[in-house]
């Protein structure tokens, strides 16, 4: 067998002495929590520093990145929040967490990212906010979005999840919508096992995120530790987290150019194979982050064979990705539970569903298949394995 047909693809995490070295620093310093160490705010300064934020809030995970940016926005019963369907249901979760109501506005069919152009008919004047994902890592027309956030008066909140390092008209993600909210979840592009964080240039609302995450106390005066203003959550990051970030904070730059070189091999062996089609990005976006990296499969270009079976005979790690979310029981069961029927009344699910149906989402669900970041670490001869994996399923 040769060389290149066993190389194998890169494992993840990545770490060395220098994560190991960070963890025990913690661990001997005996200050574990972020109320008396210093990990946390270093990591929030270099991610501030590195994204170019004024405000980096480090939280538990990006669910709590969500939970805090809508939490300071005071989102509750009655409010309407925009979501794009073709997303982890943590950002759907979130807004429902607030018993508010998340609507959908399709995807658009070349990138998998929100529609800017069905925004407007889905805003009421219930919609108390957007959530604009970065889907894959890619970023969508987040201008446009943006432009309609500010003329109605609503905030953007970007779910930057898996979005790290990504940019959208040479400016990073997270940094253009009122807040913006990272994950730093095991599988992540920047990775502690668990972990997030929200960004904002508003210091009032740096405030209320600090006060939220950590059960209402804001940074006060001596003396005042105890005077609540707000409800809030534990919801902080540990000492150790913050440490590993700073480390890993030290790959993230040439892994992501790994994965840029390797993605356009990518791109390259797709052009010439009829019925795989890269999903592309926004005009506006000058780097993808390629947390996946997502094309759509036509099973007609390949005699009507199911994707599945085409995904078995790539011999390569290969996901179909996501499922419908606005077609899953969670969200009837969510609007049938006591706390809705309670601020929306019986058979709401019924009402919702009306102006949720979602078709270009639905056939990117079954169309779309995933290499994860992880693959495109690859050395050459792996790449090449990824690259003859689509090139000898030409149609
Ligand atoms: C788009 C998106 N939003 C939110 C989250 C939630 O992040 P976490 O798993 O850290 O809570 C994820 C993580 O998978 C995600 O992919």
């Amino acid at each position: 067998m040769m060389a290149e047909e066993t190389e194998a693809f890169p494992t993840w995490p990545a770490f060395d002495g220098n994560e190991e070295a960070s963890l025990v620093r913690v661990l001997k310093s005996g200050k574990w929590g972020r109320a008396n160490g210093g990990a946390v705010a270093a990591f929030e300064a270099a991610f501030a520093a590195k994204t170019g934020a004024k405000h980096c809030l480090a939280v538990a995970n990006g669910t709590s990145a969500l939970i805090t940016a809508l939490g300071v926005l005071d989102i509750g019963p009655g409010d309407e929040v925009i979501v794009p369907p073709y997303t982890f249901i943590a950002t759907v979760n979130a807004v429902l967490r607030f018993h508010a109501v998340p609507i959908f506005v399709d995807v658009d069919a070349k990138t998998l990212q929100m529609d800017a152009s069905k925004l407007e008919a889905q805003i009421t004047p219930r919609t108390k906010a957007i959530i604009m994902v970065h889907m894959a890592g890619g970023v969508g027309e987040l201008g446009k979005v943006l432009e309609i956030g500010k003329r109605r008066g609503i905030p953007v909140i970007e779910d930057a999840a898996q979005a790290h390092l990504a940019e959208w008209e040479g400016k990073h993600v997270g940094t253009h919508g009122t807040m913006g909210c990272f994950s730093f979840q095991a599988s992540k592009n920047l990775n502690s096992g668990e972990g997030g964080a929200l960004l904002t240039n508003d210091d009032a609302l740096a405030e209320k995120a600090y006060a939220f995450h950590n059960n209402s106390r804001g940074r006060t005066q001596p003396g005042e530790d105890f005077k609540y203003r707000m409800t809030g959550a534990n919801l902080r990051l540990t000492e150790f987290q913050g440490a590993l970030l700073t480390a890993q904070m030290g790959r993230i730059e040439e892994q992501a150019r790994k994965r840029t070189e390797n993605a356009k091999r990518l791109d390259a062996a797709l052009a010439k194979t009829p019925g795989l089609t890269p999903m592309g990005v926004g005009k506006g976006c000058t780097r993808h982050a390629y947390h996946l990296y997502m094309f759509r499969y036509e099973a007609a270009k390949y005699g009507g064979k199911a994707r599945d079976a085409f995904m078995k005979e790539m011999g390569v790690p290969v996901s179909s990705g996501y499922v419908p979310l606005e077609e899953e029981p969670f969200l009837e069961n969510a609007f049938s539970s006591r706390g809705y029927e309670f601020a929306y009344g019986k058979n709401y699910f019924a009402k919702w569903k009306k102006r949720n149906d979602c078709p270009v989402n639905r056939k990117a669900c079954a169309e779309t298949l995933w290499f994860t970041q992880n693959l495109l670490l690859s050395g050459p001869r792996a790449m090449a394995r990824l690259e003859r994996a689509v090139l000898a399923l030409k149609s």
